[in-house]
């Protein structure tokens, strides 16, 4: 049977991926957030999935406000690189698994979730800085990924508790697939940020390292924040947050199994006008 061996969640800054993109990540500036994730790429060498199911956000590059589907689920097999206004990033396409994707749809929806279900969409940052930050420069990705799209950009986006049910639900899902397979998931976005309005370039390092601390330790009770608290103590684009439930959600203790052991922990200010947060959590063997 498929297993989920770990969880990463990071945040996906697109300026991250425009300096790997130009070459400055050598850069002073941005030095210290990529040795942040030199161990996190030694370790992604060491433990590469065969399938990543990777939780995201689009920002309005695959829908717009004329679509907006709350949880969206890739059953493609291959997803081009989205133009987000200056050309697509030059990383490779991603290859999806169509097979696999679809046994999660139907047991997911199943479940009662109503996930859209996308054959053809174009991924953007929310997705490809998170395997740029994790695999480095590839000249292909290492394994199959799993776009997962969430809402949060328009409101009503879903609540912590539903992501956190829907990470149950997810894991339901993989442990019920009849193939071998080695599987992360993955949550990504946040931490505090806000880009527009008086608040621009908000940053909450107490609130994101609480948030760290607790999503290890108590992700249940976590999940229960409220909106509002994400938006005046983080800044509003800090409930992308949502997502790394999703990811927790799916872990072994979730569905009363034993804690998962913290392999990697980071946080860094600023990129761009953002904070940076990164784990890595591991199943028991
Ligand atoms: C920025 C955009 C994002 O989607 C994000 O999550 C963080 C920062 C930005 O434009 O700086
Ligand atoms: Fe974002």
């Amino acid at each position: 049977m498929a297993r989920i061996t770990a969880s990463v969640y990071t945040s996906h800054v697109p300026a991250i991926g425009a300096a790997m993109d130009l070459g400055k990540d050598h850069e002073p500036y941005w030095r210290k957030l990529f040795d942040g994730y030199a161990y996190s790429r030694r370790w992604m060498r060491e433990n590469t999935p065969d399938v990543i199911i990777l939780v995201y956000n689009d920002h309005a590059n695959a829908f717009s406000l004329s679509m907006i589907p709350t949880f969206a689920i890739g059953t493609g097999s291959r997803y081009p690189i989205a133009d987000e206004g200056w050309g697509p990033r030059p990383v490779p396409e991603v290859a999806g698994d169509a097979e696999f994707a679809a046994h999660i749809t139907q047991s997911v929806i199943q479940d009662d979730f109503d996930l859209t279900i996308v054959n053809e969409m174009a991924l953007d940052h929310g997705l490809t800085v998170p395997l740029s930050l994790m695999f480095g420069k590839a000249s292909a990705w290492p394994c199959r990924v799993i776009p997962f799209a969430v809402n949060v950009l328009q409101y009503p986006v879903p609540s912590g508790t539903r992501c956190f049910r829907l990470g149950k639900a997810i894991r339901k899902a993989v442990e019920s697939y009849d193939e071998p397979l080695d599987v992360q998931v993955w949550g990504t976005g946040g931490m505090s940020h806000q880009l527009q309005g008086p608040r621009a370039g908000l940053i909450n390092r107490e609130w994101d390292n609480a948030f760290l601390d607790r999503l290890v330790q108590e992700p249940a009770v976590l999940a229960e924040t409220p909106h509002v608290d994400y938006v005046r103590e983080a800044g509003s684009e800090s409930i992308e947050l949502v997502m790394w439930f999703i990811a927790r959600g799916a872990m072994n203790d979730a569905a009363g199994g034993t804690p998962p052991k913290v392999v990697h922990r980071f946080y860094h200010i600023p990129a761009s006008n953002t904070a940076v947060g990164h784990l890595i959590l591991e199943n028991p063997a």
